[in-house]
């Protein structure tokens, strides 16, 4: 298990000016060539910055809100954006590409070409890749929801999608969103929005996670949700949920925050606490969709101000995780602005990745690596004092 204290990293306040790193992206597409590989191009790297045992991910762009958007897949076509992802990352998410919509378009056909394509690009790249999300009230195909379908048809159905998607990638998944946002703000399970807890009750939730662990007993199993960063009702709803679980022997292994943060609003300071908490129930705990979004000024162009606090956000929540032993997944939205969900879902709001849209490093993006590295020199340190190796 790792343990790790910290010295505050501070935020690189030249990262802007310095020169991208060998083979991520040109650093200035107009200069038109590359930049010079430097000196200490692998520690440049988010995933060879981290810890032992410590993977650093990012969702695959696809799916979702791309397919309204004015350019082809990225996945699939942008060269650049899977150099990258192959380069930075050590854990990798479908962003659309497991849902229910993409995966299950119709009661008697599924779509699995976009998810294997992403597991192997994974295995390829010695990746783990984060399962998303078997049991969500959202991105749910119409003939699921408009379906007039019997109690006992509706289970069949949950049991059979789960059963089928977790088996075929059985052994290959490190970890599943099985239940995704089934509290709402205030605690209260969503039994109106959600089609399986309305139509078949609360224990649903149970089963989902027991036949997810039969299909994949490798798999860790978690919660996932927005809003639960911090101590409060909604996280409270699920300490209690995860203590009755156990506590009947159902397989639940994780609770992650997704960590959808704006500007906007305070760092949600207790997250540690709230992870700990978890952590003491012996829970895995993870971040997994970690975004910071900003109000922009009418330019469009953030201020030095914005990017710093957007840097400190982005740094306080690694350093969070990296502070809890069970915490050993951390998972950004995406890295480029390019593909990012935001300024779809957020009216006038925007900038929330660790790459402009032109791949372009922000100081954010320096910010994790300069605390993964010192994470990462430090546990080795200790290491090295275990093994009577002077430091
Ligand atoms: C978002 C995707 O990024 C978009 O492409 C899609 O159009 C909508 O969903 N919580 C989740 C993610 O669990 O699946 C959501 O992803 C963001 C919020």
């Amino acid at each position: 298990m790792r343990s790790i204290r910290f010295a505050t990293v501070a935020v690189a306040t030249a990262a802007l000016t310095l020169p991208l790193m060998a083979g991520t992206a040109t650093a200035d597409p107009s200069a038109g060539r590359k930049a010079a590989p430097h000196p200490h191009a692998k520690f440049d790297r988010l995933r060879a910055a981290a810890p032992e045992g410590f993977v650093v991910g990012t969702a695959v762009a696809g799916g979702g809100h791309h397919l309204e958007q004015d350019y082809p897949d990225p996945f699939t076509h942008d060269r650049e954006y899977r150099k990258v992802l192959a380069r930075q990352f050590s854990s990798v998410s479908p962003e659309n590409q497991m849902k229910w919509d993409y995966i299950h378009p119709e009661r008697d056909r599924y779509d699995f070409g976009q998810a294997d394509a992403i597991v192997e690009f994974a295995e390829r790249n010695k990746q783990v890749v984060r399962g998303h999300t078997l049991l969500w009230h959202s991105q749910n195909p119409a003939w699921l929801e408009e379906g007039d379908f019997s109690k006992a048809e509706l289970r069949a159905i949950l049991r059979e999608h789960i059963t089928t998607v977790v088996g075929r990638y059985a052994g290959r998944i490190q970890q599943w969103d099985v239940a995704n946002e089934i509290f709402d703000d205030q605690g209260n399970l969503r039994t109106q929005d959600n089609i399986w807890i309305r139509e078949l009750g609360p224990g649903i939730v149970a089963d989902a996670f027991r036949w997810a662990h039969k299909a994949d007993p490798k798999a860790k199993l978690f919660f996932n949700d927005y809003n639960v960063e911090g101590v409060n009702a909604k996280s409270d709803a699920y300490y209690a949920l995860v203590q009755d679980l156990l506590e009947e022997g159902v397989p639940v292994d994780g609770f992650s925050v997704q960590g959808h943060l704006s500007t906007r609003y305070g760092f949600p300071g207790d997250l540690e606490d709230n992870l700990r908490r978890f952590d003491a129930l012996g829970l895995e705990t993870a971040v997994t969709e970690l975004d910071v979004r900003m109000d922009l000024p009418e330019s469009g162009v953030p201020t030095e101000a914005q990017e710093q606090k957007q840097a400190d956000y982005y740094q306080r929540t690694l350093e969070a995780c990296l502070a809890v032993d069970g915490c050993n997944s951390f998972t950004i939205w995406g890295f480029t602005d390019k593909y990012s969900w935001v300024p779809v879902f957020f009216e006038g709001e925007g900038f929330a990745n660790v790459m402009t849209e032109d791949y372009v490093r922000k100081p954010a993006f320096y910010a994790l690596r300069d605390t993964l590295k010192e994470a990462r020199e430090e546990d080795c340190g200790k290491k090295d004092h275990g093994k009577g190796r002077k430091g």
